[in-house]
Order: structure tokens, then C-alpha cells, then sequence
């Protein structure tokens, strides 16, 4: 006998991390891809898009009344912030979990925050789960070791892929404004900025930037600690905290933002400490679709469908560019 597949549904699936979400629920052995609702490509087979998946699937153009009516067991909203709203409403029957990528609920009390190495014994029956943002994930995981070392505000220097941008035109993902280029932008009060010092208690200030690869983010967080420390006991710190966790490596070498691409997991390390001990340069690299996006999602579908946590997320990986 073969073992019940979790429903899921997906809104938003034509975006870059629908397309990333797809292709891991597609290689998951216990989830079964419902619905793709895209209004743009409504029709079209999800196969062309997602290679291998089913050859009678396509993709949809649902309305919200349309995407309850599916009753799936979890429903995946990848749109751009500010969407999320009605289809959550209709949603709201107490058993399907909802899953939402964008930025809208990620500071609200009735949502779980599902960034799993640091919230995962929250986690326990919640509906509604807010996936953290890209940046956001890799700031985290920089900082969550010293989080209660702090003097000052830490500094974070993101640079990130241009599919952090979506796919809607802009000059973020731009291919001629970011040709041998590096773009900043919103240096002051960015989502992210306000959603990690929100969710660690502690301000941070975040100057965020796109370059002309695809995919991956590189974080280069420097921090004041209020008293002086030992290189070897801050890597302790961080080996203790991230010990049990196989989608966060620990480096002595500064992690470089090519070997994040296709990958799983995060790399955080390569600190540089100054003579007197208070000034510390961490550096991490994460995939903005994967660990910053598609991967959480999948280690939070499984947590909250009670699967193991990793079920799904084998490293052979293809980049899909
Ligand atoms: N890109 C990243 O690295 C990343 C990482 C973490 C989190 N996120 C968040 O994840 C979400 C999706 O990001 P993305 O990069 O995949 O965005 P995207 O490439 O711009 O895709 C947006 C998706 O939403 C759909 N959509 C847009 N406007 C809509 C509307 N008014 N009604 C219904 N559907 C609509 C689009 O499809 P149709 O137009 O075909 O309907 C498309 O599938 C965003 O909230 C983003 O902030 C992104």
C-alpha cells in the first residue's frame, strides 16, 4: 500500500521561488503538487516550466474562492507582499496550513515564524506559518550566536542575486543597470532591517544591494560586543549553536556567495576579530530561493505535517537558472 501524499497548492507559482518550491515538492516523496495558479501562464503545462513533473498538470488561473474550494491539506502563497490577505481568510477552516512566502505576516503574533534552526520548538500545531525573508534568514543566522553580546547595532552589508527581486521589471533585476555594476538600495528601514531587529530584540541596521548573478546572497555583518571575546569562544559559540544543524556549516574560511547557489544549506563563519577583542566580521552565504526562501518552506511543510524535518531535501540539486 502506498503511503497518503500531503495535497499542496501553490499560488504564485510562476515567480522564481514558485518555480524553486515546484521543483522540490516535485522530488518529495511525500508531497503531491495539487493546483499551480498563475494568472499569466494559465494553461500552460506545469512540465514545460518544472521538468519531470506531472505531464496532466497545468497551471490555473484561481481566484481566491476558487483556491479554497480545493481543500488541500497545505496552500503556498508565493506573491508579492501585500496579496495574502483574502486567500488567508478563506483559508482560516482550522486544518490547512498556510504557508506565506511574502513579507506580510512575519510580525504578527498569529503566525509562527518559521525559521527553523532558531524557532522550530515553536512550531508545534500552528496553521499559519510566516516564511522569513532571504536576507533576513542570512542576518539571522549570522547573528543569533552573539545576539545577547551586543553594544551597538551590528552592521549588515547584503549584496544578493537579482532573482531576489522577482520577476516583475525593475531596475533591481535589470540586466542592464546591473552590468558590471553593484546597485544599493532602501539603506534606511528596508522590510528586512525592521524584520530581523523585530525578531531578535535587537536593532539592526541593514544596507542591502543587488549584483548581476542570479541567485545567492553574501552578508558581511560587523558587530560591536560589549565586552572583549576570544576568536576560539566565538567559534565555539557558533559551533554550539549550529552543532545539530545540517543545513547550517560552520566555516574558518570566508564562505563565498558561488558555492551557495543550488544549495540547501547556509554557510556562516570566516569571522575576523580586531586586537581588542570587541570588533567582530561574520560573513554568510545562503541561496535567496532555497535556505532564503523554497528549502524553509519545505522544512516547514514538513514540521508542520509532522515529516522529518529535511524529508525532501536531498543535496543532488540542479541550479535552474
Ligand atoms: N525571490 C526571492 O529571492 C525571495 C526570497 C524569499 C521570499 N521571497 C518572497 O516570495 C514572494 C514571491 O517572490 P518571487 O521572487 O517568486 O516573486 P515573482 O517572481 O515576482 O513572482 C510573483 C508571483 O505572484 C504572482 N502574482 C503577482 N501579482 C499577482 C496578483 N495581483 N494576483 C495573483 N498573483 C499574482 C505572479 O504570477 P502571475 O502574474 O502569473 O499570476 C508570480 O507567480 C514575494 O513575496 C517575495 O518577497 C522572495
Amino acid at each position: 500500500m502506498t503511503a497518503k501524499r500531503t495535497k499542496l497548492g501553490l499560488v504564485g507559482a510562476r515567480g522564481y521561488v514558485g518555480r524553486e518550491l515546484m521543483r522540490l515538492v516535485g522530488g518529495h516523496p511525500g508531497l503531491e503538487l495539487n493546483f499551480a495558479s498563475s494568472r499569466e501562464l494559465a494553461g500552460q503545462p506545469v512540465a514545460e516550466y518544472v521538468p519531470g513533473a506531472d505531464p496532466e498538470l497545468h497551471f490555473e488561473n484561481l481566484g481566491v474562492d476558487e483556491v479554497a474550494q480545493r481543500e488541500v491539506d497545505v496552500c503556498v502563497l508565493a506573491l508579492p507582499n501585500g496579496l495574502s490577505d483574502d486567500y488567508v481568510a478563506k483559508l482560516d477552516d482550522g486544518k490547512t496550513i498556510v504557508i506565506d512566502l511574502s513579507g506580510d505576516h512575519r510580525f504578527s503574533d498569529d503566525w509562527h515564524y518559521g525559521l527553523p534552526e532558531l524557532t522550530r520548538d515553536q512550531q508545534q500545531d500552528r496553521h499559519w506559518i510566516s516564511n522569513p525573508g532571504c536576507y533576513a534568514t542570512a542576518m539571522q543566522l549570522a547573528l543569533a550566536p552573539l545576539a545577547d553580546f551586543l553594544d551597538e547595532p551590528p552592521h549588515c552589508f547584503g549584496v544578493s542575486g537579482y532573482s531576489g527581486a522577482g520577476t516583475k521589471p525593475s531596475k533591481k533585476n535589470d540586466a542592464a543597470v546591473l552590468a558590471d555594476n553593484l546597485l544599493p538600495y532602501q539603506p534606511i528601514g528596508h522590510l528586512h532591517e525592521r524584520e530581523v531587529s523585530h525578531r531578535l530584540g535587537t536593532e539592526v541596521r541593514f544596507f542591502p544591494h543587488v549584483a548581476e548573478f542570479f541567485r545567492g546572497i553574501s552578508m558581511t555583518v560587523t558587530m560591536t560586543l560589549a565586552k572583549s571575546m576570544m576568536h576560539g569562544d566565538i567559534r565555539m559559540m557558533y559551533q554550539r549553536c549550529y552543532a545539530n544543524e545540517p543545513l547550517i556549516r560552520i566555516t574558518d574560511e570566508t564562505p563565498l556567495v558561488a558555492g551557495a547557489a543550488g544549495k540547501h544549506h547556509a554557510t556562516v563563519g570566516g569571522w575576523q576579530l580586531s586586537a581588542d577583542g570587541r570588533r567582530l566580521v561574520v560573513f554568510a552565504t545562503l541561496d535567496n530561493l532555497l535556505k532564503g526562501a523554497a528549502t524553509q518552506a519545505i522544512q516547514n511543510i514538513n514540521l508542520a505535517c509532522g515529516q522529518r524535518e529535511l524529508e525532501g531535501l536531498s543535496d543532488e540539486l540542479s541550479m535552474e537558472q
